[in-house]
């Protein structure tokens, strides 16, 4: 079934606990196939440059696991030669650059594209020329949805991490932000996704901005499988999304 907005799992911090022992247990394979069978519309994995949860194995893994199940595998990448390398060798459905400093926790804010359209633009390029349907996690502002475009990506997703941490009159700023950039995005004709730090709340009301068509969600269903396990967080997910 297709639902309107596609729900794609981050299955990262299934590593970062496996990572912490440094075996295999538990396996972030077998998280997203779990994910897929409970309803996902696709996987979203980040390697990152210092290889702290996802791993390049994982990735061969995962892209097999999303072949052979016909779902889209969403690489989340820096803006590097080494990633971009990774990127072509594997040609997942779909590619989403990202900022990254190691110093940081995760991803703390979009990536800057206005004023870096130079670096940007053969990257997004290559990766398009290739086949994949490149994505850039952007902060929701007019500025960076204009640079996006004009730096050819398809997509742009918007990093809704402010949004999730602030509350009342701020949080309904950050929202008439977002309201105000997707329109921009779609009057642009880029697609609009929606990612960091939703969880059951934050992601319904993302449905209140009808340009959105994906939102991609990790850490919290992952902490919501210690107590329900993930494929009752999942479905409890998309009843969120789906009750607006
Ligand atoms: N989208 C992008 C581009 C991300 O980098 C991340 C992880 O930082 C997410 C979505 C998922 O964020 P979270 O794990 O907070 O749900």
């Amino acid at each position: 079934m297709t639902h309107p907005v596609r729900l794609g799992v981050n299955i990262d911090h299934v590593a970062t606990v496996r990572n912490a022992r440094g075996g295999i247990h538990p396996d972030p394979v077998r998280a997203a196939r779990e994910a897929l069978a409970a309803g996902a519309d696709g996987i979203t994995a980040h390697l990152r440059e210092d290889r702290r949860h996802i791993t390049d194995a994982d990735i061969d893994a995962l892209s097999a696991l999303c072949a052979g199940a016909g779902r889209p595998l969403n690489l989340e990448m820096a803006v590097t030669e080494e990633m971009l390398a990774i990127a072509l060798r594997h040609r997942p459905h779909a590619a989403c650059l990202v900022p990254e400093r190691r110093e940081e926790v995760t991803t703390e804010g979009g990536l800057a594209v206005a004023g870096h359209e130079a670096r940007i633009a053969p990257v997004v390029k290559a990766l398009a020329d290739a086949g994949m349907r490149v994505s850039l996690f952007i902060e929701p502002s007019l500025e960076q949805v204009e640079a996006a475009h004009a730096v050819g990506a398809q997509v742009v997703e918007f990093h809704t991490g402010r949004y999730c941490h602030l509350s009342g009159d701020d949080r309904a700023v950050e929202f008439e932000r977002l309201q105000t950039a997707a329109g921009r995005a779609a009057d642009l004709g880029l697609e609009v996704h929606a990612g960091h730090g939703l969880d059951y709340g934050t992601a319904a009301d993302m449905m209140a901005i009808p340009e959105i068509r994906e939102l991609n969600i990790g850490h919290f269903l992952i902490g919501e499988a210690v107590f329900v396990g993930l494929t009752a967080a999942i479905h409890r997910m998309r009843a969120a999304m789906d009750a607006n």
